[in-house]
C-alpha cells in the first residue's frame, strides 16, 4: 500500500485504525477470575475488531498486543500471554489468510522464544501476498524503541557514507520507523478508560484522531466500533492548516 502524505481531506472512513486493547485484567478481576482469563476474552474481541474492519473496508489495523514495558509484568501473566499468542498464531492464521488478511508483527522480535518467532515468521510469509486488510500486531513494541531504532539506522547510513547528515529530515526518519509503507493511522481507539497513548506509535500518530471509551476490551462490539467511526467521520482534520483552507478546494487557494 502506498504511504499517503498527510493531506488535508474531509474525514470519512479511516484507512488505518490503531488500537490499544486495554482492560482485560480489570474485566477478569471484576469476575474474580485470573487476569489470564481476561486476556483470553480479549483475544475473542480481537476477532470482533478484525471482522469489523473487513466488513467496513478499513485497509489497515494495528493492534498493540504487548508493549516493551509489559515484559515487567508478573512472570505468570507474561507466560499466559505468550501461550495465548502462540495459540492465536496456530489457530487463526489459516482463516486470516483465507480472508485476504496480511499479517505482520512489529517490535523486538528477538525477545520472544524461538517457537513464537518462527510462528510469526511463518504467518508473515504465508500472508505476504494478501492486501484486503493489513493487520499489524505490535508485540514487544514501544514507540520510543521504534524511533531510537530508526535513528540508529540513520546513523549507520551516515557512518557508511550512504547518507549525508544534511539529508536527515522528517522523511528520512519516517522511512525508517515501523509501518513506513502504510498510511499513518487516521484513528486511534483505546478501550479501558485511560486517556493516554502509552508509548504506542509515537511518530506515526502525530495527526491521528484519538477516540477513547470506558468499555473494557473484552466487551468490545461492532456498535462501539461504529460509534468511533461515526465520531471520526464528523471531525475536521486540518493538519495544521486553517478551517477555511480545508473547506476551499486547492485550486481556489493556490496563488
Ligand atoms: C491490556 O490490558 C492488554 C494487554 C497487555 C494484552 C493484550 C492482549 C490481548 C487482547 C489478547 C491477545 C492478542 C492477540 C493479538 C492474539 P490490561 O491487562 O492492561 O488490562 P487492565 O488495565 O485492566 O489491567
Amino acid at each position: 500500500m502506498a504511504a499517503a502524505s498527510a493531506t488535508a481531506a474531509p474525514a470519512r472512513l479511516p484507512r488505518h485504525i490503531a488500537v490499544i486493547m486495554d482492560g482485560n485484567g480489570r474485566w477478569a478481576e471484576r469476575r474474580r477470575r485470573p487476569r489470564a482469563v481476561g486476556h483470553r476474552a480479549g483475544a475473542r474481541a480481537v476477532n470482533v475488531c478484525i471482522d469489523f474492519c473487513l466488513e467496513r473496508g478499513v485497509e489497515a489495523l494495528t493492534l498493540f498486543a504487548f508493549s516493551s514495558e509489559n515484559w515487567g509484568r508478573p512472570e505468570e501473566e507474561v507466560g499466559a500471554l505468550m501461550k495465548l499468542f502462540l495459540n492465536a498464531l496456530e489457530r487463526e492464521v489459516d482463516e486470516l489468510h483465507r480472508r485476504g488478511v496480511r499479517v505482520r508483527f512489529i517490535g523486538e522480535r528477538e525477545r520472544f522464544g524461538e517457537t513464537i518467532r518462527k510462528q510469526m515468521d511463518a504467518a508473515e510469509a504465508r500472508t505476504a501476498g494478501n492486501a484486503r486488510l493489513h493487520l499489524t500486531v505490535a508485540a514487544s513494541y514501544g514507540g520510543r524503541w521504534d524511533i531510537a531504532r530508526a535513528a540508529r539506522a540513520l546513523a549507520e547510513d551516515v557512518a557508511a557514507g550512504r547518507l549525508a547528515p544534511e539529508a536527515i529530515d522528517e522523511a528520512a526518519l519516517g522511512a525508517r520507523v515501523c509501518l513506513a509503507d502504510l498510511p499513518p493511522p487516521d484513528l486511534f481507539i483505546r478501550t479501558g478508560g485511560e486517556m493516554r497513548i502509552s508509548n504506542f506509535l509515537l511518530w506515526q500518530m502525530a495527526y491521528t484522531e484519538l477516540w477513547f471509551t470506558d468499555l473494557l476490551w473484552p466487551e468490545l462490539d461492532a456498535a462501539t466500533l461504529q460509534r468511533a467511526l461515526d465520531d471520526y467521520a464528523g471531525r475536521e482534520r486540518r493538519f495544521g492548516l486553517t478551517g477555511a483552507q480545508i473547506a476551499a478546494p486547492k485550486s481556489e487557494t493556490a496563488e
